[in-house]
């Protein structure tokens, strides 16, 4: 490689998963305990340069307008090292990333920014990697972002024993029709736990893990089925029964741990009032407040509506199915 620079700058969109990962069964190489499936949000994203270049002293990072140092910095560091490795180089890189969620947010964003990182690398660098290719280096900054390389409904294969390469992403339907999701806003308390230190404290002290994997296996073949056949209710109902068995893992830890606060659980019992109603919504939840509501992209904005009751419009965020990563 010569001394030139090599410069690139992609956005990539957050992915909600409706077959969750909750643990790995490698830590150092962010191998997951099982395969998991998502929809990739349009309403959320972050946008990333890379610049790599010798005349660089050493890595930088920008984070919305501001440096990062320390730990936030070693982060992106370490992975983009993941490239300098494999592809024989050692140019210091300067990363310039601006995450577009809502400013009331709370949402994570870590999916959005490794896909948007390992997107940038591979296309300033040319590696020319493959999608899939592209989702084993995400992966390995934070698991989720593995399925954000692709738009639509992706699957993460758990992949085989410690071998890397076989834990990779991929499309299994583009979500072009009736379905989307709902965004509810819930302020994050101050204590927060990350999904790392989540998942490490469930798979080390819940009884109810052991159960875990069989119920995902189940779980993605029903959804898989699910998605083939566009059946929003079955969607729905493996989603919400999915999530809802994982956040079961984590009650029944030791120390117990939630994520749920007042306004979730709120949110849980206005999406079933208004399955009572007729609408067909159903709910998520993840490492944090928020509640996500699946529904028909044809049912959206009066499920909006209703829920204006409970909660404030800038908390209520409608968002159709996103794309791959794409230049910017
Ligand atoms: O990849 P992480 O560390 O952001 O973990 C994601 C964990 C969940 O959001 C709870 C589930 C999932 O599959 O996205």
């Amino acid at each position: 490689m010569t001394a030139d620079k090599y410069q690139a700058r992609m956005r990539a969109h957050t992915n909600i998963a409706l077959v969750k990962y909750w643990g790995k069964r490698n830590k150092n190489l962010f191998l997951p305990v099982t395969s998991s499936l998502s929809l990739t949000l349009d309403a959320f994203y972050t946008e990333t340069e890379v610049l790599f270049d010798p005349s660089l002293k050493e890595d930088s990072f920008t984070l919305d307008g501001q440096v990062q140092t320390g730990q936030s910095l070693a982060k992106v560091s370490n992975f983009v090292d993941l490239f300098r490795r494999d592809f024989n180089m050692s140019l210091p890189v300067q990363i310039t990333s601006r995450n577009h969620v809502p400013t009331a947010a709370g949402l994570a964003s870590s999916a959005s920014a490794f896909a948007a990182l390992a997107a940038a690398s591979n296309q300033a660098l040319g590696l020319g990697l493959s999608p899939e290719e592209v989702s084993v280096y995400a992966r390995q900054g934070s698991g989720s972002a593995s399925r954000s390389l692709f738009g639509g409904f992706a699957l993460w294969h758990k992949g085989q024993g410690d071998d890397s390469a076989s834990s990779y992403a991929q499309q299994i339907d583009p979500a072009d029709w009736d379905i989307a999701m709902l965004v509810v806003l819930v302020n994050p308390g101050p204590k927060k736990i990350s999904s790392r230190q989540g998942m490490e404290h469930t798979m080390q002290s819940s009884p109810f893990y052991a159960l875990w994997p069989e119920e995902v296996a189940k779980d993605l073949s029903a959804m898989e089925d699910a998605i083939k056949d566009r059946n929003i209710d079955q969607i729905g109902i493996i989603a919400e029964h999915n999530a809802m068995k994982m956040h079961a893992t984590m009650i029944a830890s030791n120390p117990s741990f939630t994520y749920w606060q007042a306004q979730s659980l709120l949110a849980m019992e206005r999406v079933r009032q208004l399955r009572q109603a007729g609408y067909s919504a159903y709910f998520t939840m993840d490492a944090g407040p928020n509640v996500k509501v699946i529904c028909p992209y044809s049912q959206v904005e009066a499920i909006r509506q209703a829920l204006l009751d409970d909660f404030a419009e800038d908390h209520l965020v409608i968002s159709r199915p996103g794309p791959a990563p794409y230049a910017v």
